[in-house]
């Protein structure tokens, strides 16, 4: 069976970024890919790559698990796991370090500006991070990734290393392929359009949490930057406020730009804001209120346990075959 599969640091909390880009889109690909197995996990890992408070970092890798479930997602159609119970996953990501060339770790894009942001000094598993994502994808043989714009260039090296590893060692690896949804794959900050919106900026106004109070929420939307024209017209360049608000609109309602725009033909943005500030408030309760009955349930854990073990299995047997190739062991 075919497989796709994704995966989320737990960062903070996901924001609605995070929903629109990537766990909305895995809950569409479900309801459609009808004939794929869907793996979903919780790149703690991952998250260890810059400081993390051991007590929140645990709290943030079940919340992260709860809301792939509160989103929509149908536990019976898919593995969700936590990468750091599935061994196989550190030492394929050694594997791949050992193909993969200092400069092409240079290269990417996220590193770059995490680096650039980080004051306590660069961890040396910030700038391997790409080779361990590609651990995560080569080793279930995913052949479709779903994510969010900014991981194009980390699914790009994941093909390269997996096309460099077969052509060395003969045919190990599916050549995964990247899913970007058309719509949402890059939500920009409410207070700054120019960045994305992300779980770690400094200004908390510019950013949607999808546990934070609802009334927050529509407060954050009402205060989104726009620009002095008034006239709700999706433009990215000239108008980037408006526009990353009406990507929020369409990725959630599914009207087009032109549907939205003669919708509010003669209203000011005060009408479209507080219209959107019900319509997230609407979407993201439902995640919320699901969340809620699911957050400290035995189901949950249930969950967790089957997609542990169901991982381990398929992910053990792919290392062993790997490791023999490389020729490592007896
Ligand atoms: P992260 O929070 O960095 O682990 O990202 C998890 C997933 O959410 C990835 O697929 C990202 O591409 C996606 N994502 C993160 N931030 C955004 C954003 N502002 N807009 C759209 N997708 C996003
Ligand atoms: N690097 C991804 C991010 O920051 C999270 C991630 C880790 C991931 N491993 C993955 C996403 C494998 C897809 C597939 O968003």
């Amino acid at each position: 069976m075919n497989i796709v599969l994704s995966g989320i640091k737990p960062t903070g909390i996901p924001t609605l970024g995070n929903y629109l880009g990537a766990l909305k889109n895995f809950v569409r690909l479900q309801n459609s890919m009808t004939d794929y197995e869907f793996f979903v996990f919780v790149a703690d890992l991952h998250a260890i790559t810059t400081p993390q408070d051991p007590k929140t970092l645990k709290q943030n890798i079940k919340n992260v698990a709860a809301l792939y479930l509160a989103c929509g997602l149908n536990p019976e159609r898919l593995v969700l796991f936590i990468q750091s119970e599935v061994n196989a996953h550190i030492k394929l990501g050694y594997a791949m370090q050992s193909i993969c060339y200092m400069g092409e770790l240079e290269r990417m894009t996220q590193y770059k500006d995490k680096a650039a942001k980080q004051t306590q000094g660069i961890t040396s598993a910030l700038f391997t991070y790409p080779a361990l994502m590609a651990a995560d994808i080569l080793l279930y043989d995913a052949k479709y990734v779903p994510v969010g714009d900014d991981q194009k260039q980390h699914l790009e090296l994941t093909r390269d290393l997996a096309i460099r590893f077969n052509n060395r060692y003969g045919e190990t690896f599916v050549i995964p392929e990247p899913l970007i949804p058309k719509k949402g794959a890059r939500i920009m900050d409410l207070q700054d359009p120019s960045k994305k919106m992300d779980k770690s900026s400094d200004n908390e106004k510019g950013c949607i949490f999808l546990l934070e109070p609802i009334n927050s929420i529509k407060k954050k939307i009402k205060s989104a930057v726009t620009d002095l024209e008034t006239c709700v017209r999706y433009d990215k360049e000239k108008k980037p406020g408006i526009s990353n608000l009406m990507t929020i609109y369409s990725t959630i309602t599914e009207l087009s730009f032109a549907e939205i725009e003669a919708k509010y033909v003669g209203k000011g943005y005060g009408d479209f804001k507080k219209d959107l500030a019900e319509i997230v408030a609407c979407e993201v309760g439902k995640v919320q209120e699901n969340f809620n009955r699911i957050i400290n349930s035995q189901e949950l854990e249930s969950i967790l346990n089957q997609g542990k073990e169901r991982a381990n299995l398929i992910a053990n047997r792919k290392i062993d075959k790997i490791f023999k190739k490389i020729g490592l062991g007896r």
